[in-house]
């Protein structure tokens, strides 16, 4: 299937895949989608070796990098796990102690520190420069407009800079700092997203962003709902939930079988994992921190993300040894269209079927205008 940014970016079928898995980002990449490598997992040292993984397999074929970029890159690195309030410690030990997993002592904080300095000011700084060192076709910002750096750096090794948001304010916003494509994604998709839903918001940023193409996310995990997508104007379709049930996907046994098993209905908008607002799989963690009378109530990015991913680490390994606390505790993010993922497939499986439910699909309205 041809479409301008298609072409641009040299990939034979416009399907990006966002995933934090090197298999997943090679195997779709390999299958003539787009793969695109989340970088927030990994130190520089990390990303480097899993971009060299990458590299040596798709044998030239593009993908890309997606790092979580602040505003602005610059300042000093603080010790931000020291204003984590003693409440919120508290918090999550009394949640070890009601579902009984093995105690926390505020360790597992003071481990997430060197995750959560990857989204503060220096931290993506070196996940830029290393990305930059590889053959990306794109570098891909969430969370606000691309700083001028990226922009200017990814221009001068001849790469488009492509960036999320969730309203036309925001798209218009992008656009103006620099970003090469706007992927609009809708309040269904799985992670932050903010409130509008995709088939609301992609017609309305196609329209207010002129010449720059669009790639529609949020709700997209078929052939049929990309064909949707691009009746809405939209380049091609970003896609993140559909990869966590492959079987490449790095997502925990005992999350995947919750995510088999989950319907649209059970995911929730919630700031307890990151302190942002990231659709997530509704579990115990969710409703205890945004219901619990006891609640202190999540802090803001970065620090719930001290909080909440040294406490997932411990509860993720507690829920894969069976203990039925951390079962209920555990999630991950997902978006709405879990409610459609009941099979573990290889990702070049569901790239494939994609394609070929899309062509049915267009077949299908072909038909109704003949
Ligand atoms: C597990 C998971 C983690 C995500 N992490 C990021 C991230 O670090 N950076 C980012 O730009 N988008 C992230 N997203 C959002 C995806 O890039 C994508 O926009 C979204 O998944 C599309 O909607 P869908 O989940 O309905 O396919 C994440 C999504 C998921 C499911």
């Amino acid at each position: 299937m041809r479409t301008e940014l298609a072409d641009r970016l040299g990939v034979e079928f416009p399907l990006f895949a966002f995933s934090h898995c090197r298999d997943v980002v090679a195997a779709v990449t390999n299958a003539g989608g787009f793969g695109v490598l989340g970088a927030i997992a990994y130190s520089p040292a990390e990303l480097d070796a899993e971009l060299s993984w990458i590299d040596e397999r798709v044998g030239g074929r593009p993908y890309g990098v997606d790092v979580l970029v602040p505003g602005k890159i610059e300042g000093p690195r603080v010790d931000v796990a020291a204003f984590i309030p003693d409440r919120h410690r508290d918090f999550v030990a009394h949640l070890f102690r009601k579902y009984g997993v093995a105690a926390g002592s505020g360790r597992e904080i003071r481990s997430a520190d060197e995750f959560a300095g990857r989204v503060t000011a220096a931290g993506a700084t070196g996940l830029i420069d290393v990305a930059l060192k590889h053959p990306i076709g794109l570098i891909a910002s969430a969370l606000g407009p691309p700083p001028p750096e990226m922009v200017a750096r990814a221009r001068e090794h001849g790469i488009p800079v492509a960036a999320l948001v969730g309203t036309v304010e925001h798209a218009r916003r992008q656009v103006a700092a620099g970003a090469d494509v706007i992927v609009a994604q809708g309040t269904e998709a799985g992670g932050h997203t903010g409130e509008i839903s995709t088939m609301v918001l992609v017609p309305q940023v196609v329209d207010a962003v002129g010449e720059v193409p669009v790639l529609a996310a949020g709700g997209i995990a078929d052939g049929r709902q990309m064909a949707a997508a691009m009746a809405l104007g939209a380049q091609g379709v970003w896609c993140g939930s559909v990869w966590l049930t492959t079987e490449e996907a790095e997502t925990a046994p005992a999350v995947k079988r919750k995510m088999l098993a989950a319907s649209s209905l059970d995911t929730v908008r919630s700031r307890s994992r990151t302190g942002k607002p990231a659709r997530q799989l509704k579990s115990a963690w969710t409703e205890e921190w945004d219901a619990a009378p006891e609640s202190p109530g999540p802090l803001g990015m970065p620090l719930q993300m001290l909080v909440a991913e040294g406490a997932m680490a411990r509860i993720g390994a507690a829920a894969e040894r069976g203990e039925p606390g951390a079962v209920e505790l555990a999630n991950y993010f997902v978006g709405q269209v879990v409610g459609q993922l009941d099979q573990v497939r290889p990702a070049r499986e569901v790239v494939y079927a994609m394609v070929s439910e899309f062509a049915d699909a267009v077949e299908r309205l072909r038909r109704l205008s003949e």
